[in-house]
């Protein structure tokens, strides 16, 4: 169960968070807990939560461990400040920042090579849905990004299936059609990969998970996990979708 915090709360408020949220969830056991806040969060995040079961993640990283590239931060970087996971090529990024299917591959490789668990985002936007492009889009977004590395790099990655539609919109995709997006995403993996790392290869939903939509959604067995932004700002919310 990740949180995608996204450009949201300050150093206080994520102290804030974690004071309320740590105890909600301190005996789960049945899922992992990833929560990604901005940069500037890391710190106060990955202190809070030593010694505890929840992971910290950021939000996207640069492909290279340094030099003169004003803004970024690497993977490098990321993982010397405490963090075990990174999102890549959230939909936001795509749209707002351009970022490419060659892109979100550099970045995944890279990820892997800090030891960081990648949370590679894939998702159709709605009039390609209404176009019944959705599995063509998927396809294309699989082959040109993650469907690029190696077995063993597969095997060390999570999948978040995100509609662009469903994003902050209030419309979450049923059930049904999150499942029928995970299989076609499995199907692909079973192509380039094998039966066994399809099997093994976790997919997150994500797209509106709030409290009362997240059993129905984790009913489906296609469905491993969730991406979750905004109902993961508050600790109550969130913990219920741990908790479901
Ligand atoms: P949402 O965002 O839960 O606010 O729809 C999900 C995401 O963008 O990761």
């Amino acid at each position: 169960m990740a949180g995608n915090w996204k450009m949201y709360k300050t150093p206080a408020d994520t102290h804030v968070f974690f004071e309320r949220f740590k105890p909600l969830v301190e005996d789960v056991e049945h899922c992992e807990i990833v929560i990604c806040p901005s940069f500037v969060d890391l710190h106060v995040a990955v202190k809070e939560t030593g010694g505890t079961q929840i992971r910290i993640g950021a939000q996207n990283l640069y492909w290279g461990r340094e030099g003169a590239v004003t803004g970024e931060v690497s993977g490098h970087m990321i993982h010397s400040a405490g963090c075990s996971h990174v999102i890549v090529g959230h939909s936001e990024r795509r749209q707002f920042f351009n970022e490419s299917e060659a892109e979100v591959l550099r970045k995944t490789i890279a990820a892997l090579e800090n030891s960081l668990t990648p949370i590679v985002c894939v998702g159709e936007k709605l009039a390609e849905r209404e176009a019944n492009m959705t599995e063509g889009v998927l396809v294309e977004q699989f082959v040109g990004g993650i469907g690029g590395l190696t077995s063993d790099q597969f095997a060390k990655i999570l999948v978040a299936y995100e509609p662009v539609w469903a994003i902050g919109t209030g419309k979450t995709a049923t059930p049904a059609i999150a499942a029928d997006a995970h299989r076609v995403l499995r199907r692909e993996a079973a192509i380039r990969f094998g039966v066994e790392a399809a099997r093994n290869l976790r997919i997150l939903y994500g797209g509106s998970v709030k409290p009362d939509n997240i059993a129905k959604l984790m009913a489906e067995e296609e469905i491993d996990g969730a991406l979750v932004g905004g109902a993961s700002l508050d600790p109550e919310s969130f913990s219920k979708i741990v908790n479901f």
